[in-house]
């Protein structure tokens, strides 16, 4: 969840002060990272050298702009070392006293962290028998006093040694940075079961959460591995497990640059990245289908016999990436004829699910850290299954705790609610089932290259629509004072009614529900009175069975208790027109792809009205991007 930042680079030296850019540069990674909670922020740096000095913080509750302005009443002294976080809080509330960095007794040591300490509450007591008074609720700042003693005492001087030897003692999950002003230069990070990456750069040296935080500077990365120490200067980086055995993170190169994490002239990165999407969706089928229409997904490191062997799929994510796995449910039962069972991650290890080495386990994550899902991989690990990851972020947790990943290719997504990532997760999970029906053999099989066809014409087909929301963006703003609404689905119309209903409650604070269009006779029609705003997915008119006649009764049913009826139909489908107050059109694809074209215009109605309602798109109240804590 927090974002963190370190640089450690080059000294101010001289009387023109070259160097010393650390606040400089470690405010510009907040600002990449601060996505990741904004409940409030905080750089320290180390002042004076040879050990005369201490080390300085400036930190303030609420967004990141509240930490620059202290900082222009208040600056903090030049410096090449400087670590920095932006909360997102869970032991104590947003306040400044509870805003990292906390130093440590002795005033000389300062500490950031992300995660959860799970045994704070017994440390703190020893700590407070032990004479330490506490200035915050935190778990953190047990860590800055354990750190600071440690290094004091028994660890003589050494601050990686004094950071082994306090994460021995910890339980939980973290991430920490510290400093320390008797080693002006250096800054000893570690990490267990929370992200952290090294960035690789000349005459300096960065961390952070992920490559976002130092991006701007160096797209040469390294990234460590569990439970693993690293101490980096200006000009080296050391990486040793916890019991001090010399270890090796894995180097990697960034492939997104700076400015795919710019807003890009749109008015905020939900607007942007709602743009990317047709990009998004093209950069994930690219490379993966040969000149004969076959699909090669070559990273798919699962040996084929025990693919063609699966006898179940269950895919495991939240969110957002849940419904993209519920699409994936219809789309890959239909072509494989496999049973896919789609699961919220933090309900399936606690359900003792079955499982078995024939299962495949799908893990959908953009960015590859939310804990959640992180431990349903864990368990379905332990339990014998193979876990395929499909990833949006390269170095992250999942893709390396699995046995195989499908990235995602949708670039950087900063804004908090997911969009772009959502129709690459969908795309990425067509990919695997028409793998899987190819490797099959089955009856199916002939028909991939069709579909994989019409897959490459859906990047077009979403420009088409993003083109034709005009009427879409209207009614939304017309619309900023509605209490409620209402999203219907039927078959992959459902899971797209769910993520319409998800959008508008976290950015317009909206109350919205998501249902099966069928379930609405036994219950959820009580909610209908004259007025209520329902929007309706309709599937094609020319799809199978009498599907799309069932939901237009549906609208009629609705509309005939006098709701509002916002309904999206394929070009064409003039039997929705007499119920519906509005008809927002989509191009016309087959039903298993129309999750990519139908939930465009949801965004963008969720967006645009919640920027109508005057609200922060990109950073919704009590949200974080990424959720790493269970
Ligand atoms: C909603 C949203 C969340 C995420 C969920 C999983 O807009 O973004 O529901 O989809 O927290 O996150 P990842 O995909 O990073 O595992």
């Amino acid at each position: 969840m927090c974002g963190i930042v370190g640089y450690a680079g080059a000294a101010p030296q001289g009387a023109d002060q070259a160097g010393g850019r650390a606040v400089e540069v470690v405010l510009e990674g907040l600002r990449r990272l601060e996505y990741r909670g904004y409940d409030s922020a905080g750089i320290a740096v180390v002042t004076g050298r040879d050990g005369a000095g201490g080390v300085e913080t400036r930190k303030k509750a609420g967004k990141l702009a509240n930490l620059v302005e202290v900082l222009g009443t208040d600056p903090l002294p030049q410096s090449g070392t400087a670590i920095g976080h932006t909360r997102w809080a869970t032991h104590g509330g947003p306040t400044d006293a509870n805003a990292h960095p906390h130093v440590g007794v002795g005033g000389k040591l300062a500490v950031i962290h992300n995660g959860i300490v799970e045994n704070f509450a017994t440390l703190r007591a020893e700590l407070t028998a032990a004479g330490v008074e506490f200035t915050s609720e935190t778990d953190t700042e047990v860590v800055a006093h354990l750190l600071a003693r440690a290094y004091d005492g028994e660890q003589g001087g050494d601050l990686t040694e004094a950071m082994r030897a306090v994460c021995l003692r910890l339980e939980g999950a973290f991430t920490l940075l510290a400093v320390h002003a008797d080693v002006p230069d250096t800054i000893v990070g570690a990490r267990r079961n929370s992200p952290l990456v090294v960035g690789l750069g000349e005459g300096a040296n960065y961390l952070g959460s992920d490559v976002a935080a130092f991006i701007a500077s160096t797209r040469e990365a390294l990234e460590l591995g569990q439970d693993q120490v690293v101490t980096i200067t200006p000009t080296s980086v050391v990486v040793t497990g916890f019991d001090g055995t010399p270890a090796q993170g894995r180097r990697f190169h960034v492939d997104w640059d700076a400015a795919a994490a710019e807003k890009g002239g749109y008015p905020s990165f939900m607007a942007k990245e709602i743009h990317d999407q047709p990009q998004a969706i093209a950069d994930t089928l690219l490379g993966r289908v040969d000149a004969t229409g076959r699909l090669q997904l070559d990273e798919l490191k699962i040996p084929e016999a025990e693919l063609r062997s699966v006898d179940k799929i269950v895919v495991v994510a939240c969110g957002t990436a849940a419904y993209a796995g519920q699409v994936a449910k219809y789309a890959i039962e239909h072509w494989c004829r496999v049973p896919v069972e789609v699961e919220l991650a933090h309900e399936f290890r606690y359900r003792d699910p079955v499982v078995s080495d024939r299962t495949l386990v799908v893990a959908i994550s953009q960015s590859g850290e939310t804990m959640d899902t992180i431990m349903a991989v864990r368990h379905a690990r332990e339990q014998g299954a193979k876990v395929l990851a499909i990833c949006n972020t390269n170095g992250s947790t999942i893709p390396r705790e699995s046995d195989a990943v499908l990235y995602t290719h949708a670039g950087p997504e900063i804004a908090v609610a997911s969009t772009k990532a959502f129709l690459a997760q969908i795309t990425a999970c067509y990919l695997l089932g028409l793998f899987l029906a190819q490797l099959r053999g089955n009856k199916f099989s002939d028909e991939v290259a069709d579909v994989l066809a019409q897959l490459h014409e859906v990047p077009g087909q979403v420009r088409q629509v993003l083109d034709g929301l005009e009427q879409v963006r209207e009614i939304a703003r017309y619309m900023a004072d509605t209490r409620s609404v209402l999203f219907l689905g039927r078959h992959v119309g459902y899971p797209v009614a769910m993520e319409g209903a998800l959008k508008l409650k976290e950015l317009a604070y909206i109350h919205a529900e998501g249902f099966a269009a069928g379930e609405l006779k036994h219950g959820p029609i009580a909610l209908v009175e004259p007025g209520q705003p329902v929007f309706v997915v309709v599937p094609s008119p020319r799809g199978r069975d009498s599907l799309h006649s069932k939901v237009v009764s549906n609208i009629q049913e609705v509309r005939a208790r006098g709701a509002r009826t916002l309904v999206i139909a394929e070009q064409g489908d003039t039997a929705v027109e007499p119920y519906a107050d509005v008809v927002i059109h989509i191009p016309r694809t087959s039903t298993l792809l129309s999750p990519l074209l139908a939930v465009v215009p949801l965004q963008v109605f969720a967006c645009e009205l919640a920027t109508a309602k005057g609200l922060d798109v990109d950073q919704p109240r009590n949200l974080a991007k990424s959720v790493t804590v269970e």
